[in-house]
């Protein structure tokens, strides 16, 4: 994150190489259909002269023909047509409930993307060197086939690199162990790199779209930038090909120019350069700071490829613990419209990545802990509740038109239309083949939130006209001219497109136009003769002149204005608010109105089958020539209207009732810290030397990676013969950001002190990491005795490679120095020492649970532990206790009511692993700032029985607060 840290470490070497080959070619011709309907819906369809769009429903995986890229300046191109693509980022591992997966795609689909960007995490599957794993929530092939089976583009990124805020930035842990820097060609990265790309890029080849599947393009590396090696980038594509990847690789270059080499040409170089742009930054506790970061304009870094926003900023990590609701301030609607709409028409890009559309759940070890904490919200259009935001509105009225108005996706700068307020900025660019018009219109100072009019002398293709235009607060308009939109020529409008269609059979034209609430619009349409105009709801004068029909109006709920006649088919037009815009649907060319979101509708003759989220009964209304409609499988009555549109009203969802949590039982546990326990079976930690850059304080080395525990808590055993002189017992600890260790001796509690760090690679090495004094009571060691001294470190996650630099990411996790010091002449004793770690779940996978006697012994299991499991919730001593209940649920089948577990306000310093089923859901730590958990259902069985395990690790005295199950929405859905 810390991207300022980097400018020292920027004057990176240029390679010298080859010139450029990311010429603009054919990728793949694998077998061309060029008639044959791509995968994808929503996308542009431009190539030359584009006058109609369409959306296919879906294909099936298996049966879709294969499709042909290319790419020129402009744009990718599928079979020949343009495609503009508006994708946003999904991690499958923050969501392990492969079910929601198909809820998360197709409500990020129904915001209009025609796209998802996936990285796949190396990590995740990877427990050990060598072993793989890719079944269950780690099935990577299943996601890929629902992404084909909605439609959607993919762009594949799977690192090896991947940063993402996630453990190791998706490095499997055992990598540190592994001699060499890596992130480069050195031999033994190599060897485990290419192991990783050995597994995943065959999956990745066999869904390409040149073979019938979804992915359009493939990312090498991420951000590579600091410490580059063209050599090790080079070889990563080589992997790729000869894997059979054959969809343009990509790069994404983080964040400013100053961040080189772009990989654009070179050795080493990719086809499409991307550029990475974070424009607010993440400090959420200033939401109304913009630009920090600057622009955010997308550059074009290669004159052969399309311009590429690689990740573009749609939410923020939490660095600062302001909660996700700011981040998603910070990154709000109007950061969106301001931002998104001046890079799009600036950098003509049609390549976009959206960081974050769904950001979801740092589950088991997920999280990198330096930046983030459970939740992985993103502060996203998509909450990780799964619930839509005013962002996803935001994202719904620019991604409809994105890919809808075909012409956008070949598009040079053009002359901007005058404006006679010069606060009020115009900006333009136009497709050389069509014509038409894109036209920003925003204020000169885009953080101001004045209220400022101006007027414009638009040239457009069909005419000049002086338009009056208004820009109210922090916003920005794209406005279009000289469009053929369907069978209408639109000649120019102060309002911006939302979406058009051709209604069901062809023969009429329905368009969606929005502006600001009471700011007035003006809409030219041409015709050959003048046309009837019929204003059917809302207020719009029209006049016709020299075969331009002007249209004025204020925009205020929704207007309806019916255009027939004049020698072209009819034409609906709706002409609504920003907040009325957002009530429309699209799929495939079925534009309905209505619901809280509409996952697909397919038209068959006359019936019209609808699959919607309801959160109360509310109209839906279908602009088809349909005469029935079902709605999530229900006959709904319905009316047709003045509007030729269908109307009806579908049924919200029933009450639902979530039990309470009673029926707890605790127990202690902690054996480890008696003097007696049996740790015969442990392992001997004697190793001297270690991979790490980062060198102990004490021998041995006592570092978990090194002896294998990678996840979660480990425990240390030392033994030593006491002389009765012994003054303290002196540790250092690194647990990540945010980690405690606690530490016993034979048996008694000595207290707990804060893991340390050690730094970034621009800092120097900390010599004293997590440093912790523990005076040895007296009497408690007696001179000849054996004595057991017992520590428990947790270990938060690891930290990331973000600088390539190999420090980081090697930081050790456990004690990395300890000693027993006497008084007096202060030398210290020896001791001998066992460690003992978690092991990775078959199921649940590495990053599940850690080294805790309850996690080793199935205490976080649904099956009942045996042993002395005391009723109730009682104040808890110092270490850890475990406390579980049991909960069923009864939630009808076709409601969705996503749950969280809510803390309350408990007392004494603790944090709590939070095992739901079994599966690690999450770590509340008191005075944190996340007290509520996402349960997802799949892990939580929402007609059944259910399993709450919870792991408290208490530094003081502590009592839990009120623990609830609160429901987050309810929502009737498709069943
Ligand atoms: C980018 C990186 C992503 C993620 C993002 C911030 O630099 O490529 O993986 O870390 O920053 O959330």
């Amino acid at each position: 994150m810390r991207r300022i840290l980097v400018a020292f470490l920027l004057a990176v070497t240029m390679v010298s190489a080859p010139p450029a080959t990311s010429s603009a070619s054919v990728i793949s011709a694998a077998s061309t259909t060029p008639s044959g309907s791509p995968p994808a819906t929503g996308s542009p369809t431009a190539s030359g002269s584009p006058t109609s769009t369409t959306f296919p429903t879906s294909s099936t995986s298996g049966t879709s023909p294969s499709s042909r890229i290319t790419y020129d300046r402009y744009s990718l191109t599928v079979d020949g047509r343009r495609v503009l693509l508006w994708s946003g980022e999904f991690h499958y591992f923050r969501l392990p409930s492969p079910e929601l997966w198909r809820d998360v795609l197709e409500k990020i689909r129904a915001a209009g993307f025609n796209g998802v960007s996936l990285y796949f995490h190396w990590g995740y599957h990877s427990p050990r060197p060598g072993v793989y794993d890719f079944t269950g929530v780690r099935d990577v092939d299943r996601l890929l086939r629902l992404t084909e089976e909605l439609g959607l583009y993919v762009v594949a990124r799977p690192g090896p690199y991947i940063n993402a805020e996630t453990t190791g930035g998706g490095f499997p842990a055992w990598l540190k162990n592994v001699p060499g820097r890596a992130r480069s060609s050195d031999p033994g990265y190599t060897r485990a790199y290419r192991e990783w790309l050995g597994r995943i890029n065959p999956i990745i080849a066999r869904h390409q779209l040149t073979r019938g599947g979804s992915v359009i393009a493939y990312n090498a590396e991420n951000e590579y930038a600091a410490n580059t090696d063209a050599a090790y980038m080079e070889d990563i594509q080589r992997q790729a090909r000869d894997a059979g990847i054959d969809v343009p690789i990509t790069h994404n270059q983080c964040c400013d120019a100053s961040w080189t080499p772009t990989w654009a040409t070179g050795q080493g170089a990719v086809q499409i350069p991307g550029v990475d742009d974070y424009p607010q930054s993440f400090e959420c506790r200033e939401p109304d700071t913009w630009g920090t970061w600057g622009e955010g304009v997308t550059e074009r870094l290669s004159q052969n490829a399309p311009a590429y926003g690689a990740e573009y900023q749609a939410g923020a990590i939490d660095l600062n613990k302001a909660g996700y609701e700011k981040c998603r301030e910070l990154t709000g609607p109007a950061f969106m419209k301001v931002y998104y709409k001046s890079n799009l028409i600036t950098s003509g890009a049609t390549m976009f990545g959206y960081y974050m559309a769904f950001g979801g759940t740092n589950w088991g070890r997920l999280a990198q802990p330096n930046d983030v904490y459970t939740s992985y919200d993103y502060g996203a259009p998509i909450t990780e509740n799964r619930q839509l935001t005013g962002k996803y509105d935001e994202f719904k009225r620019q991604g409809l038109f994105v890919t809808t108005t075909a012409p956008l996706a070949k598009t040079d700068v053009a002359a901007a239309p005058a404006s006679s307020d010069p606060a009020v900025h115009t900006e333009a660019r136009a497709n050389p083949d069509t014509g038409t018009q894109f036209v920003l219109v925003r204020h000169a100072d885009r953080r101001t939130d004045a209220d400022r009019s101006s007027t414009l002398t638009w040239k457009t293709p069909d005419g000049t006209y002086p338009v009056p235009v208004q820009v109210k607060g922090r916003d920005a308009k794209v406005l279009v001219a000289g469009y053929d939109m369907g069978g209408q020529r639109l000649t120019l409008s102060t309002s911006e497109l939302l979406t058009h269609t051709t209604a069901g059979d062809g023969d009429r034209d329905v368009a969606v136009l929005y502006g600001t609430e009471g700011v007035p619009g003006t809409t030219v349409l041409r015709y050959a003769s003048q046309p009837t105009v019929k204003v059917l709801d809302g207020t719009v004068r029209s006049s016709y002149e020299n075969g331009a029909l002007t249209l004025g109006y204020t925009h205020e709920g929704l207007a309806r204005v019916l255009v027939t006649g004049g020698g072209r088919r009819p034409l609906l037009l709706l002409l609504g608010t920003e907040k009325e815009a957002a009530k429309f649907w699209r799929s495939g060319d079925v534009l309905l109105r209505g619901t809280d979101l509409v996952r697909s509708a397919v038209l068959k003759g006359g019936d019209l089958t609808v699959r919607a989220d309801l959160s109360k009964a509310g109209d839906i209304e279908a602009f088809v020539p349909a005469s029935r409609l079902t709605v999530n499988g229900r006959a709904v009555p319905v009316r047709p209207t003045p509007s030729g549109s269908l109307l009806g009203r579908a049924p919200g969802p029933e009450a639902v009732r979530v039990p309470s949590l009673t029926g707890w039982r605790t127990r202690a546990e902690a054996p480890e810290a008696r003097p007696g326990y049996d740790d015969s079976r442990w392992t001997v930690a004697r190793k001297t030397t270690t991979v790490s850059p980062i060198k102990p304080k004490t021998l041995p080395v006592l570092y978990a990676d090194d002896y294998g525990y990678h996840h979660g808590h480990v425990w240390y055993r030392g033994r030593f013969t006491a002389t009765g002189s012994e003054a303290s017992v002196d540790l250092n600890a690194i647990t990540g950001k945010g980690g405690i260790y606690q530490v016993w001796l034979n048996g008694r509690y000595l207290g707990s002190a804060a893991g340390g760090e050690q730094k970034d690679a621009d800092s120097p090495v900390n010599p004293d990491p997590g440093p912790g004094r523990f005076p040895i009571p007296s009497g408690l060691l007696a001179e000849g005795r054996s004595a057991v001294l017992s520590v428990l470190v947790e270990n938060m996650g690891h930290n990331d490679d973000w600088t390539a630099d190999d420090v980081r990411h090697k930081q050790p996790r456990g004690l990395v120095g300890a000693s027993v010091t006497t008084t007096g002449s202060g030398t210290t004793v020896p001791i001998t020492w066992k460690i003992q770690g978690g092991a990775a779940d078959p199921v649940r996978g590495p990053f599940n649970t850690g080294g805790l006697h309850g996690e080793r012994t199935g205490w976080h299991l649904p099956s009942s532990p045996g042993g002395d499991w005391r009723p109730g919730l009682p104040a808890l001593a110092p270490g850890v206790s475990w406390s579980r209940t049991r909960f069923r649920l009864d939630l009808p089948r076709d409601q969705d009511v996503p749950l969280t577990l809510r803390f309350g306000q408990g007392t004494g310093r603790h944090r709590v692993l939070i095992y739901l089923n079994g599966w690690n859901v999450g770590e509340y730590v008191s005075g944190g700032v996340q007290r509520d958990f996402t349960l997802p259902a799949g892990v939580l069985r929402t007609r059944g029985d259910n399993t709450l395990a919870l792991a408290v690790i208490a530094e003081d005295e502590t009592t839990l607060g009120a623990l609830t199950l609160t429901p987050v929405a309810n929502h009737r859905v498709p069943g």
